[in-house]
């Protein structure tokens, strides 16, 4: 038995400590939204102003969600569908397999496209490495010409394949190991990014961009709704992807303070990514636009006409597969926990049905951007909070906010109040429902 009360049968895995395990985490929302999606946004809705709302959300319903997530994790010991099914049954309510699945269902969604672009990521570090940018006319044309195409399935391959290596060797020896590695690298290659862009002739005016608010983008709701959709899709809130993170974490850890730092992490991460595209772009004459035309390309066109630059492309790429690889292998993770548990499967097997199956589905839409982009948008807008609000039910409502607090406080330095109680019950359940109106409504905020 452990503290909580499970019979635990056999040890189940765990993250080191605590450093180990916010790392992985901060692995897992630092991803693509960090870098095509923020600066944007910054950009378009205020600048500066949008910092506002932007941390107002990450900081009380972001780390809020973090840790609900890594509680009901730790206190069931298993991932979502197993939590989830586990609440339902002690309270004797049906369906309980079905609603617990639909988080870690979203997850494999969304891993099913996201190692699509991962690829892609991968063949355009190589392409900078080689220095191929540099005699390319059109780089609308050249991404055209393999992305949504059969020559993007071999990167394809190649991401999910690095994905599964990593995965399948444990939460200690592989996630856990990866992450130290790769987050620190990413952090620093950041930082040395960070110089270059911000030394370039011309860059001040994109600082001024990113920077100078402009405070009458507070009075507009999309700019609270797009910082609010950004401040759930960037921590990775799904239903699913931190419980099974939060189910290797050792008891003792303190979830408030975890949630806090990866978050903020998170944030520094997405800030300094704005502050290496947006003052090289503007540097170059370049607009600043949001998704895959920023990273795939607008940069390389940076990067071709800064001296030197295919080292500072390959640097940058290199980066990029940091953060959407760290991402994936959570992706990876969720879904493949849930069919170890469903079925009673060793980690090897979970992993690699998953990972295979995901590669499989996953190729109609790497030979079509226009599956892609359906696909991607059905999952993000209506799978992945319908799983965060199934989640927070669960938890708050169904298991119960008493009960919730207590599993969160264990081990925390600076325990919450009651306060917190009536606040998730209705604030942060009631967020959860707003995401997924807006996004079906607005056609996407996360
Ligand atoms: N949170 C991850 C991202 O920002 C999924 O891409």
């Amino acid at each position: 038995m452990d503290q909580f009360g499970n019979d635990t049968g056999e040890e189940r895995e765990k993250f080191s400590g605590k450093l180990g395990f916010v790392l992985a985490c901060v692995g897992s929302a630092i991803g693509l939204g960090n870098i095509w999606m923020f600066s944007w946004r910054l950009g378009q809705y205020g600048g500066g102003a949008f910092l506002v709302p932007y941390a107002i959300f990450v900081f009380t319903l972001g780390a809020t969600g973090l840790m609900s997530e890594f509680s009901l994790g730790r206190v069931m010991q298993m991932g979502s569908l197993g939590g989830i099914k586990r609440i339902f049954k002690e309270k004797n309510l049906p369906l309980g397999t079905v609603l617990g699945s639909v988080p870690s269902l979203s997850v494999f969604g969304i891993l099913v496209f996201y190692v699509i672009v991962v690829g892609w990521v991968l063949r355009y570090f190589f392409a900078s490495l080689g220095n191929s940018f540099a005699g390319v006319e059109s780089m609308p044309a050249y991404f055209a010409g393999f992305a949504g195409t059969w020559q993007s399935v071999p990167w394809h391959f190649l991401a999910m394949a690095v994905t599964v290596g990593i995965v399948i060797l444990g939460v200690a020896k592989g996630i856990e190991k990866i992450n130290k590695i790769i987050m620190p690298a990413l952090f620093i290659i950041f930082i040395v990014l960070l110089v270059r862009s911000l030394t370039l002739t011309g860059a001040m005016e994109g600082i001024k961009y990113l920077l100078v608010p402009d405070w009458s983008h507070l009075a507009k709701p999309v700019t609270w709704i797009m910082a609010l959709g950004q401040a759930f899709f960037t921590v990775s809130l799904n239903g699913a992807g931190m419980v099974v993170y939060g189910s290797y974490m050792k008891p003792d850890m303190d979830i408030p303070s975890s949630a806090m730092h990866t978050a903020l992490f998170d944030t520094l991460a997405a800030l300094l990514a704005a502050f290496i595209i947006i003052p090289a772009a503007f540097a170059f004459g370049l607009d600043p636009a949001a998704g895959p035309e920023l990273l795939f390309i607008t940069i390389p066109k940076i990067f071709n006409q800064m001296p030197g630059g295919y080292i500072f492309g390959a640097m940058f790429f290199a980066s990029i597969i940091f953060a959407a690889v760290s991402s994936a292998i959570n992706m990876l993770e969720a879904p493949s926990e849930a069919l170890m548990v469903q079925f009673k499967l060793n980690r090897a097997k979970g992993v690699l049905i998953t990972g295979c199956l995901a590669f499989v589905l996953g190729i109609p839409l790497a030979t079509s951007m226009a599956r892609f982009g359906a696909f991607a948008d059905f999952i993000t807008i209506y799978f992945a909070p319908l799983g965060a609000i199934i989640a927070t039910v669960s938890y708050f409502w169904i298991y119960g906010t008493d009960r919730a607090l207590n599993d969160i406080n264990v081990g925390a330095k600076a325990p919450l109040g009651n306060w917190f109680k009536p606040f998730v019950k209705y604030v942060f359940t009631g967020v959860c429902v707003a995401v997924l109106l807006l996004g079906a409504f607005l056609g996407g905020i996360g």
